[in-house]
């Protein structure tokens, strides 16, 4: 059990508020992800839950406990960071034993945890290896079973993958998934930038904006019912089209945000919107074309497969069915 409850949380270095009151509870055994712009406070947060940065003010609860002058040894939480920070000189065994060691562990002990760690991270074939004789996907697993030997209540992730090339961030993303699965009691917090980690690794999600939380919801609801238009910008691959202005009129609202993939072309200029196409972009299963409609920013239309249309094509588009998102002038959602 590892509840974390986290009321009132201010956090300030000097005159300037990095938190601003932040509220949270996380049931024991979730997976939570922080995303949000760079600078909004994502490791800031972390860091205070990790007890590495102190509150200044409000509580942070673990399992009941307020803990906010808990040592971080003392917390039972395990961080993992972006840079591995492996000690060169040991070999993985010696990595993922160092913090039972210094514990005074038994042999015995540190021997079945490690080689249980490892197992779990398809590592046990490279426990006499250096780091610098392991790929970066193999390093940040060692990092992660460092953490895991030590048993935590909660885990937390700060960008880990973002070291990492495309192909093993897909393959290190799958080993935390199953990680996640192996171990369904422990409370895992994880920080990225990455559409696809938040998406299928939480949860639920929280997302974080210059130092507030701005929503918390599963990847679907964040998706399908975002209550700002900062989420609905922010959640989602490519970001969602939003038509403002004349280009909403016949919405009734200040802004109406449709995603590309939500996006009907529509033969012979009948569509809500029409423009000039200006590119397109071609990734082998779907394509996105970028339309000039006369907003600030193109708009992205997805199409499935080869696109069809090339620079300097009139394009005309529609939002399929109901799925479009009406927003006030604050930016607050407004029912369809
Ligand atoms: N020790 C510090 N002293 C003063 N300001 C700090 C300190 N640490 C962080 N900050 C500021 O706090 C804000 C939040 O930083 P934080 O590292 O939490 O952002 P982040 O969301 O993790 O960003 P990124 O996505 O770039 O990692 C930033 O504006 C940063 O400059
Ligand atoms: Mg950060």
């Amino acid at each position: 059990m590892s509840d974390l409850k986290i009321t009132n949380l201010h956090k300030r270095y000097g005159s300037v508020e990095i938190l601003k009151d932040v509220n949270l509870e996380i049931k024991s055994g979730e997976f939570i992800v922080f995303v949000g712009p760079s600078g909004c406070g994502k490791s800031t947060l972390l860091r205070c839950i990790s007890g590495l940065e102190t509150i200044s003010s409000g509580t942070l609860e673990i399992d009941g406990r307020v803990v906010n002058e808990v040592a971080p040894s003392k917390r039972g939480i395990a961080m993992v960071f972006q840079s591995y920070a492996l000690y060169p000189h040991m070999n993985v065994f010696d990595n993922m034993a160092y913090s039972l060691k210094l514990q005074h562990a038994s042999k015995e002990e540190i021997k079945s945890k490690v080689e249980a760690a490892a197992a779990k991270l398809q590592l046990s074939d490279y426990l006499d290896r250096l780091p610098k004789q392991l790929s970066g996907g193999q390093r940040q697993r060692v990092a992660i079973g460092r953490a895991i030997v030590r048993d935590p209540k909660v885990f937390l992730f700060d960008e880990p993958l973002s070291n990492l090339d495309a192909a093993l961030r897909v393959a290190t993303r799958l080993e935390i998934a199953r990680l996640k699965e192996s171990l369904p009691n422990t409370t895992m917090i994880y920080v990225t930038h990455d559409q696809v980690e938040a998406m299928t690794l939480a949860d639920r999600i929280v997302v974080l904006n210059g130092g507030r939380v701005e929503q918390v919801g599963t990847p679907m609801e964040l998706y399908d019912n975002p209550q700002s238009l900062f989420v609905a910008g922010f959640i989602g691959s490519p970001k969602m089209n939003f038509f403002t202005g004349q280009f909403a009129d016949k919405y009734k609202a200040a802004t109406v945000g449709v995603r590309s993939e939500h996006l009907e072309i529509q033969p012979n200029g009948s569509g809500d919107w029409q423009g000039k196409v200006i590119y397109s972009e071609n990734l082998g299963s779907d394509s996105y074309i970028y339309v000039d409609i006369g907003t600030a920013e193109p708009i992205v239309v997805r199409q499935n497969g080869k696109a069809t249309y090339h620079s300097g094509d009139a394009l005309s588009f529609s939002p399929i069915g109901e799925q479009f998102h009406r927003f006030n002038a604050e930016g607050r959602p407004l029912a369809n």
